[in-house]
């Protein structure tokens, strides 16, 4: 059990990190790996109702990897939290599989009542680098939270929400394929080669209309 999900969550990394280079790579160098294991000791004492022992290892998870995750909240399958440094992760909250976390992201509670008062996060869902999740409120499967968002409405599947509060981007996600940025792959031109092409593009423009000029008009 805990071997496979060593195996997938690696192989997970693998393919959805450009940055991850081999197997070990990840295996030791990766909070988001380590922070979920150890909430796999943590949720397993809160299951068996030792609550103090169960906070105390999700504690020591915390001090270890920055990344905070309550022993009660239930991860999906192949979660990636990549860098992580200041997740926080609340008791009530429930993640899909495939599910990707950048740093500085809360899945958070906005009232102080016992109860369901954090995020249900659907599969394959990204959630931008900084941004708050809040409330019992629902993310439909493949949705991407933008950097910096603040959600605290339900999200429907498939959408990308950007903002404070969190709006949704009207044309949508229509790709379900993961890109690890959460936006879609479009080359990253180095700047002076972008300026080039920009250039081309206005002297063709110019060659078109000059073409279009009547001739008598040329001197
Ligand atoms: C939200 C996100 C998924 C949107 O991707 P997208 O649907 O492809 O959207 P686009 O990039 O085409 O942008 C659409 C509009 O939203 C705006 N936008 C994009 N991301 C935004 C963000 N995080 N906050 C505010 N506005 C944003 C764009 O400026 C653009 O505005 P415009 O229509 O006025 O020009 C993506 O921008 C994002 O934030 N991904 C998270 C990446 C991340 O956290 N990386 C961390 C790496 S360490």
């Amino acid at each position: 059990m805990a071997l496979m999900f060593l195996t997938e969550t690696i192989q997970a990394y693998r393919e959805r990190d450009p940055a991850a280079r081999s197997n070990l790579e990840v295996l030791l160098c990766y909070p988001g790996l380590h922070a979920v294991a150890i909430h796999a000791i943590a949720a397993f004492f809160w299951r068996h109702r030792l609550h103090t022992l169960g906070r105390l290892v999700s504690h020591i998870g915390r001090f270890l990897t920055g990344i905070e995750i309550h022993p009660g909240a239930k991860l999906g399958r192949r979660l990636i939290i990549d860098h992580g440094m200041g997740v926080v992760i609340g008791e009530t909250a429930e993640l899909g599989d495939d599910v990707y976390i950048y740093h500085q992201v809360t899945l958070g509670g906005t009232s102080s009542l016992a109860g369901k008062r954090h995020p249900t996060v659907g599969n394959n869902v990204i959630i931008g680098a900084g941004a708050k999740v809040l409330g019992a409120i629902h993310i439909g499967e493949n949705a991407r939270m933008g950097s910096n968002a603040v959600v605290v409405a339900p999200v429907p599947a498939n959408q990308h929400v950007v903002g404070i509060p969190a709006r949704e981007l009207q044309r949508g996600a229509k790709h379900a394929d993961f890109d690890p940025y959460g936006t879609p792959a479009e080359p990253c031109l180095d700047p002076l080669l972008h300026e080039l092409a920009q250039l081309r593009r206005e002297i063709t423009e110019l060659e078109d209309r000059f073409a279009r000029v009547p001739q008598d008009y040329v001197i």
